[in-house]
């Protein structure tokens, strides 16, 4: 049996790549249009850091880890970056140099979740962290750079969803709420559902089960679990969202699964990617540089997942834009003549000419077919006649022209053929 990739991966091949390059070309253009800088980070990281940061109930650390042990070391392969954006932070005392510090990264994260449209075991997040700030402005911006990437991307007809969970505090006051509301319909829900009840309450508002979502959907939450300060902050967020001009949906029942976030939670969901249909989340966690082991910093971030982004944009895996033209393609015919056109190919690639040759031993005509089918802007053709004469042919593939060029100055006219 030929080896296949593992089950939740994905082969990432031309010409997608090209459009992924793009992708990821205009998110960083993007993100330095609003001061953020790039990192990155190791994809291992120690197994304690996850369950610190995202709570040892989050589904990710209950069931999506994928764990590797060395002698008597703990590692896992990053779920996620935010935890690790934030322990690099600390541990490089960034803190000490810089007020508010503007990250962004772009990477593979790994987590074990059973394979579907939109959700890999290997995916890749396009995302930023701001720490250094408790400002309801910066939550703000953070929503408007993922819009504003989305939108770059030429993807259209998305949703901004936001909500405020309050400080934590108000979580607290927020769980024993839901179990108040939640418990007395117990049996009603799904048995994942009742096992989330006890451990993790804020997970059954995100189960996918249709009849969960209906009892979910006719709860009533209000805002009366969130203090005078964080429904402050969260007018602030809105008001703020107003003046970039992003629309926006408010939804209570907007909760987020990882233990870290306090105050505003945000999700960007797309109608178009079925039950997997969140683009990208973030939100604010200001208490998670101090439980990591550094000083008390307010911090927001998100992440877009690449793989949905592209599903989003209509992107299958074929069909996408082909490979861009080579500038030259070289021909030699006969043993000596392929010598001679390596050394062209050295002194053009040098020169920054993009060059590629046929190594086969074809005839002429095969070798202009393969350079018609690379889109060759021009061709070198060499023989043992124009070896002995110390010259190549160029051909002009896009003009049908042809001339004879002295090796000493080929370089130069397939430059100027080519612009
Ligand atoms: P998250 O919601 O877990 O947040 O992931 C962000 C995005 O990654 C999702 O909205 C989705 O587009 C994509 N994603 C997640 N899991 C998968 C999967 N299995 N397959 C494909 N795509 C997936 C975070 O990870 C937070 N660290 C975001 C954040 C940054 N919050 C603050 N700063």
């Amino acid at each position: 049996m030929p080896f296949k990739s593992p089950r939740g991966t994905k082969d990432v091949l031309p010409p997608e790549t090209s459009l992924w390059q793009v992708v990821e070309g205009q998110a960083r253009r993007i993100f330095s249009l609003y001061a953020f800088q790039e990192v990155r980070t190791p994809v291992i990281e120690e197994t304690g850091l996850f369950l610190r940061s995202l709570g040892d109930l989050s589904d990710i650390v209950q069931k999506q880890m994928f764990q590797i042990k060395k002698d008597t070391d703990a590692f896992v392969l990053r779920p996620e970056a935010t935890a690790a954006i934030i322990r690099a932070y600390i541990e490089h005392g960034i803190y000490h140099s810089s007020q508010i510090t503007k990250w962004f990264y772009l990477g593979p994260m790994f987590r074990a979740e059973r394979p579907q449209k939109g959700r890999l075991r290997q995916f890749h997040h396009i995302g930023c962290e701001v720490i250094g700030s408790y400002s309801p402005c910066l939550d703000a911006e953070a929503v408007r750079l993922a819009v504003h990437i989305l939108k770059d991307t030429g993807i259209d007809g998305f949703e901004v969803v936001v909500n405020t969970l309050g400080c934590a505090h108000d979580k607290k006051r927020l769980t024993i709420h839901l179990k108040e509301l939640l418990l007395p319909k117990k049996q009603l829900f799904c048995e994942d559902c009742q096992a989330r009840m006890e451990r993790n309450v804020f997970r059954v508002l995100d189960c996918k089960n249709t009849q969960c979502r209906e009892h979910v959907a006719a709860l009533s939450i209000g805002t009366g679990h969130v203090c005078q300060e964080c429904l402050r902050h969260f007018e602030a967020v809105k008001a703020s969202l107003g003046r970039f001009g992003v629309s926006f949906k408010v939804d209570p029942l907007l909760v987020r699964g990882l233990d870290y976030y306090t105050r505003t939670v945000f999700e960007i969901k797309h109608p178009g990617l079925g039950a997997q249909d969140a683009l990208g989340a973030g939100g604010r966690y200001d208490n998670l540089v101090a439980e990591l082991g550094g000083p008390e910093k307010g911090a927001v971030g998100f992440a877009l997942g690449m793989e949905r982004l592209l599903l989003a944009k209509g992107v299958t895996d074929t069909g996408v834009s082909c490979a861009g033209p080579l500038d030259c393609y070289a021909i030699g015919l006969g043993d000596a003549a392929r010598g001679k056109c390596l050394e062209l190919l050295n002194s053009l690639r040098l020169a920054g000419v993009a060059a590629d040759m046929d190594y086969g031993d074809g005839s002429l005509k095969s070798g202009l077919r393969k350079a018609d089918g690379m889109k060759a802007k021009v061709c070198v053709i060499v023989g043992d006649n124009e070896l002995a004469k110390g010259v190549a042919v160029l051909k002009d593939m896009r003009k049908g022209t042809q001339e004879e060029v002295s090796l000493d100055c080929l370089t130069d006219r397939v430059k100027g053929l080519i612009c």
